[in-house]
C-alpha cells in the first residue's frame, strides 16, 4: 500500500481508486458550464460599486452600442420573481436580498444589471460600459462600525434555538482556583472553489433545465420553481461533477432564478459564468467572529466553569449564524457552563456555510484557551485534555455514541514526537528559526438525512445505482459504488453510479459532512431489498416465515458469518424468477428523523439529524492535530513544515478517499490560520482582495509534510453504514494548534486570525 492508499485497519473498506479518476484526469468529466447548449446567449453581471443606497438611473447607450448585445436587464425591466425564505428559516435561499427587484442596494457587489449578448466577450464589454447613477448612503462594514446593530441570536434564527448552559457558571468561576479570560477573533473568509459560479438555463417548452454547480440539486430545483412560480416537477438541475463547494453551493443564490427568467423571456438558453471577484458578493462567505472564553479550573486541571460568548457578523436582511457553542459547551467535562451567541448586522451580503462553519471559529477560541490554561497550570496540554475527557456531554448528560478523542491524541502525539518537545516557550530553535510545537482537539457532529436510491441489478451482475447525491471532490461516487458492490457481491467494475441530477431519487444537501452516512445507508437498504427478492426466489420452502422476512438483509458490513449475508448464486436466482433485471427503489431515514422527513426530502428541505440533537445520545467524530511551526527570528516569516492528525470517524468506507479528505482538511486548517482573510475597506464596506492573487490560499510550497492517521473505530449507534462524517473534521482545531505552536516558538500568544509575519513581535 502507498501513503495515498493506507492499509485498512479493522472496520475500514478497501482503499480503492476513485471511480471518477480517469474521467477527471482526461478531461472527460463534464462540469455545469461544459454542458452543450443549442444557440446560447451569454450573460454578464453588472454589480454595485456601492454598499448602501439606491440606483437613481442607468445610462445604457454605450453598452447597447456594442455589437451583439441582445438585452440589458435592470430592476426596471427584470422578470418578476417570488421571494424565498432563508434556508435556516425553512426556505431555500442563502440570502433574502433579492437583486433587480427594486433600485435599493443592500451590499457592495449586489447584482444591479445583467447584460445579454451573442458572445461572452460582447456581454462583458457592454457590462463594462454600463454607467450607473447612485445615491450613496454611509455603510456599516463590520464589528465596531457605526450603525451596526447587535442582538442575541436566540429567537432570530429558527436553527439557533438555545444558548447551552448548565449549573452555576458565575459562582463556580468566581470560586475557581485558576481563572482564565481571553478574547479571540476570526476573519471574513471566502470559499473560492476552483469552479466559478456558473448558471446555464435552457427551457424546452414549459420545462426548465438548469446546469449549475450545486451541493443540493433538490434544494435548487424546488427553490427556483418557487421563485418562478412554477411546478417543481418542471425543473431539473444537472451537475454530475462539482469543482469544489466548501459550503458555497449548498443554498440557492439569487442568480439562478434571474437567469432562468431571462432565458424564458428570450426563448433561448442563457449561460452565465460569473467572474472570480463577483463570486465574493453574489454568494455567501464565512463571516468574521469574536469570542470571549472564560475557564475556571482546579489546580489539577479539572474544568469547573466554562463560558463561551460568541458574536457573528451578518447582513441587515438575514440573521444567519453558525452558533458553534452547541459544540464547545459539550466537548469537555464541566459541571458549570454558560454561553451566549449574538448577531451583529451590517451592510454586507449574507454570510453562509463555509468548511465546518460552526467548529472552525468556535474551536479556535476554545482550543486556544485550553492551551492558555495548560500554560497557567504548568501542565502538558495533552494531559489537560485527558483530565477533562468525558463519556457524556455535560449539558444534557447524554452519552457519546463513541469517543476516541484521547486515543487520537495518543496516536498523533506518538507519530509527531510530542515527547521531544521542551515545554518552555522559545526553548527550541535551529539556526535562525524558532521552533514551536502545538496541538489541539478537533470534533465534528455526525449528521445524517433522509435519502432515497434506486438500484438495478442484471443477471450478469451489471449494476446501476441512482441517487441525487453530489460529487464535490470528496469521493462520493467511489464510496457509493463500493457500497453497492460489497452489498450485492458484484465486482466494482460492474457498478455504474449516477448522481448530481434532480431527476434521480432525492438525497440531502452535500453539507454538514452527512453525504456518506446518508447516501450509503440508503444504497445499502435498497441493495438489501434486491438481495431479499433474489434470496426468496431460491429459498427452500422449509425456511420459517421469520427467516423469509430477514433473508438477504445484511448485518453490519463486516459481519461475514451472518446467515443472511451468505453469497447468492445470482444467475440461479434470476433464472428461478424468470427475469433479466431486478430493480428496487427505497427511501431511508435515520433514527430520530422527523415525521415529515420524506415529504421534505422530495421538496428540497433539509432534515439533518444527529450531533447533539439526538434524543438520548450524542454523536461526534473526533481527532487530534499536532503541528510544528518555524518562525524566522529576523524576518518573522512563518513556516509550517509538519501537520500530523489522527482521526476516528466510525467506519472508514475507503481509506484512500478518507485520507485525502482529511489531508485537505489539515491544509485548509493551516490556511485558515496563516493565509486566508478577506480584507474589507471599512469606509466603503467593500472586499478588497477579491481575486486569487490577493486572497491567499496554500500552494504546494506552503505544505511540506502532512500525515493522516486513521484510527479504527466501530460505532453501531449512528446509522446502518456505521460512518461518521469526516469531510469537515480535519480543518477544525488546526488554527488553534498553529497559534499554540506559535506561542511555544515565540512566547507570544496570538488571538486574532490570520497570523502573518507582521503580527509576530518577538
Ligand atoms: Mo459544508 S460548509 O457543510 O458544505
Amino acid at each position: 500500500m502507498t501513503a495515498a492508499a493506507p492499509e485498512p485497519k479493522a472496520n475500514m473498506g478497501k482503499p480503492l481508486s476513485r471511480y471518477d479518476a480517469v474521467s477527471k484526469v482526461t478531461g472527460r468529466a463534464t462540469y455545469a458550464s461544459d454542458m452543450p447548449l443549442a444557440n446560447p446567449a451569454y450573460a454578464f453581471l453588472v454589480t454595485s460599486a456601492i454598499a448602501k443606497g439606491r440606483v437613481d438611473g442607468f445610462d445604457l447607450d454605450d453598452a447597447r452600442a456594442v455589437r451583439g448585445v441582445i438585452d440589458i436587464v435592470t430592476h426596471e425591466n427584470a422578470p418578476k420573481l417570488k421571494e424565498s425564505k432563508l434556508f435556516s428559516n425553512g426556505g431555500y435561499a442563502g440570502t433574502t436580498i433579492q437583486p433587480l427587484k427594486s433600485p435599493d442596494i443592500a451590499h457592495d457587489g449586489q447584482i444591479i444589471a445583467v447584460v445579454i449578448a451573442e458572445s461572452y466577450e460582447a456581454a462583458r464589454e457592454a457590462a463594462n460600459r454600463v454607467k450607473v447613477r447612485y445615491t450613496i448612503a454611509a455603510p456599516s462594514a463590520t464589528f465596531d462600525s457605526p450603525g451596526t446593530t447587535t442582538a442575541a441570536a436566540k429567537g432570530q434564527n429558527a436553527q439557533f434555538k438555545e444558548d447551552p448552559k448548565v449549573g452555576d457558571f458565575a459562582g463556580a468561576f468566581e470560586a475557581a482556583e485558576i481563572q482564565l479570560t481571553a478574547s479571540y477573533d476570526t476573519p471574513t473568509q471566502h470559499h473560492n472553489p476552483m469552479e466559478l459560479f456558473t448558471t446555464s438555463c435552457a427551457w424546452i417548452g414549459d420545462d426548465l433545465v438548469i446546469y449549475e454547480p450545486s451541493q443540493y440539486v433538490y434544494g435548487l430545483k424546488n427553490g427556483v420553481a418557487e421563485q418562478l412560480g412554477i411546478d417543481a416537477g418542471k425543473v431539473r438541475v444537472v451537475n454530475p461533477y462539482v469543482g469544489g463547494g466548501f459550503g458555497s453551493r449548498g443554498s440557492m443564490t439569487p442568480r439562478t432564478a434571474i437567469i432562468a427568467g431571462i432565458a424564458r423571456r428570450l426563448n433561448r438558453p442563457v449561460k452565465l459564468v460569473a467572474t472570480r471577484d463577483q463570486g465574493f458578493t453574489i454568494t455567501t462567505y464565512r463571516a468574521e467572529t469574536r469570542h470571549e472564553i472564560k475557564l475556571g479550573a482546579s489546580r489539577d486541571g479539572r474544568l469547573v466553569a466554562l463560558r463561551h460568548e460568541g458574536a457573528e457578523l451578518s447582513s441587515r436582511a438575514d440573521a444567519y449564524c453558525v452558533g458553534g457553542t452547541k459544540t464547545t459547551t459539550r466537548l469537555y467535562a464541566c459541571p458549570n457552563v454558560d454561553s451566549l451567541v449574538s448577531i451583529v448586522r451590517a451592510d454586507r451580503n449574507t454570510p453562509g456555510f463555509m468548511r465546518s462553519p460552526p467548529e472552525v471559529p468556535y474551536l479556535f477560541a476554545l482550543e486556544s484557551a485550553m492551551d492558555e490554561l495548560a500554560v497557567k497550570l504548568n501542565m502538558d496540554p495533552v494531559e489537560l485534555r485527558r483530565v477533562n475527557d468525558t463519556t457524556n456531554e455535560p449539558i444534557g448528560g447524554k452519552p457519546y455514541t463513541s469517543r476516541s478523542l484521547m486515543a487520537c491524541f495518543d496516536e498523533a502525539a506518538k507519530a509527531f514526537g510530542w515527547a521531544q518537545r521542551s515545554p518552555q516557550p522559545k526553548s527550541m530553535a535551529e539556526g535562525d528559526w524558532l521552533i514551536g510545537y502545538g496541538c489541539a482537539a478537533t470534533c465534528y457532529p455526525t449528521q445524517m438525512g433522509p435519502a432515497a436510491a434506486r438500484v438495478r441489478l442484471q443477471r450478469d451482475g451489471r449494476t446501476r445505482v441512482e441517487i441525487a447525491g453530489h460529487e464535490i471532490g470528496t469521493g462520493a461516487y467511489t464510496v457509493i459504488a463500493q457500497t453497492a458492490a460489497e452489498r450485492l457481491g458484484v465486482p466494482l467494475e460492474k457498478v455504474a453510479v449516477f448522481m448530481g441530477d434532480s431527476d434521480l431519487p432525492p438525497a440531502p444537501v452535500a453539507g454538514g459532512s452527512n453525504s456518506t452516512a446518508s447516501t450509503c445507508s440508503a444504497v445499502m437498504m435498497v441493495c438489501d431489498q434486491i438481495r431479499q427478492r433474489l434470496f426468496k426466489a431460491v429459498m427452500p420452502d422449509s425456511l420459517t416465515d421469520k427467516a423469509k422476512e430477514t433473508v438477504g438483509i445484511g448485518q453490519a458490513p463486516t459481519t461475514q458469518a451472518a446467515k443472511s449475508d451468505r453469497p447468492l448464486d445470482l444467475e440461479k436466482a434470476f433464472d428461478t424468477l424468470g427475469v433479466g433485471v431486478v430493480e428496487e427503489y427505497g427511501e431511508w431515514k435515520p433514527e430520530g428523523a422527523p415525521l415529515d422527513s420524506f415529504r421534505a426530502m422530495h421538496s428540497g428541505h433539509v432534515r439533518l439529524v444527529g450531533g447533539h440533537q439526538m434524543k438520548d445520545k450524542i454523536a461526534y467524530a473526533f481527532g487530534a492535530e499536532f503541528v510544528e511551526v518555524r518562525v524566522n527570528r529576523f524576518t518573522h516569516e512563518i513556516r509550517c513544515p509538519r501537520l500530523v492528525g489522527a482521526f476516528a470517524a466510525g467506519r472508514i468506507m475507503n481509506p484512500r478517499t478518507a485520507r485525502s479528505q482529511l489531508m485537505g482538511g489539515l491544509i485548509w486548517g493551516m490556511s485558515s490560520a496563516l493565509l486566508e482573510a478577506t480584507e474589507i475597506d471599512e469606509r466603503n464596506a467593500r472586499y478588497v482582495n477579491d481575486n486569487l492573487a490577493d486572497y491567499l490560499v496554500p500552494v504546494n510550497a506552503d505544505v511540506a509534510g502532512v500525515e493522516v492517521i486513521l484510527l479504527s473505530e466501530q460505532d453501531d449507534h449512528i446509522n446502518p453504514a456505521g460512518a461518521k462524517g469526516l469531510g469537515e473534521l480535519a480543518n477544525v482545531g488546526t488554527n488553534a494548534a498553529i497559534c499554540n505552536a506559535l506561542y511555544h516558538a515565540t512566547g507570544q500568544r496570538i488571538r486574532k486570525l490570520p497570523v502573518r509575519l507582521e503580527n509576530i513581535e518577538v
